[in-house]
């Protein structure tokens, strides 16, 4: 019975340090711009023909669009391109995807989410596609 207590103190612990952890990231919005360019972008510009840039939506919209994780018309969801699965599977011809392959999901989530706050259209510098 100690022991137990002991572990789900243990495991209290653990959880509250992940949190606050995760909640301590800030985003780098220079690799999260990386990101959004060659893997986003390269995409769109090549199957979609046309760029989705940020300077298309305002940070209401981007947080609005990426808060409900539907891609493509609700096809699928924007958390399965920043997958550490997707990267590998596109890193032996993706330079950024190679170049992040061991990066936490989370991390370059937040790091796209910061650049495209920073690149919206009413954001402190809208960004283009290039
Ligand atoms: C493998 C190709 C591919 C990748 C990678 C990709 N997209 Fe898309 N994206 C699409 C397609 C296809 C559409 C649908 C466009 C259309 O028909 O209007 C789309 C549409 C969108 C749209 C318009 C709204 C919607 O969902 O229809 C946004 C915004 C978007 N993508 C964001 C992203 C972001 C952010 C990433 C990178 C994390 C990303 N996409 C990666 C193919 C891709």
């Amino acid at each position: 019975m100690k022991r137990n207590l002991r572990l789900k103190v243990l495991a209290l612990i653990l959880a509250a340090g992940a949190t606050s952890a995760a909640q301590a990231y800030d985003g780098d919005w220079k690799r999260g711009r990386i990101y959004f360019r060659h893997v986003c972008t390269a995409c769109h510009s090549a199957e979609v023909k046309k760029a989705i840039p940020p300077n298309e939506r305002t940070k209401a919209e981007w947080a609005a669009y990426l808060q409900a994780d539907k891609h493509n018309k609700g096809k699928d969801s924007v958390t399965k391109y920043f997958s550490k699965q997707y990267r590998d599977s596109i890193k032996s011809k993706n330079a950024a995807a190679a170049k992040f392959a061991d990066v936490p999901e989370n991390e370059l989530l937040q790091d796209v989410k910061v650049f495209v706050n920073k690149g919206a259209k009413d954001g402190d510098a809208p960004a283009g596609c290039s």
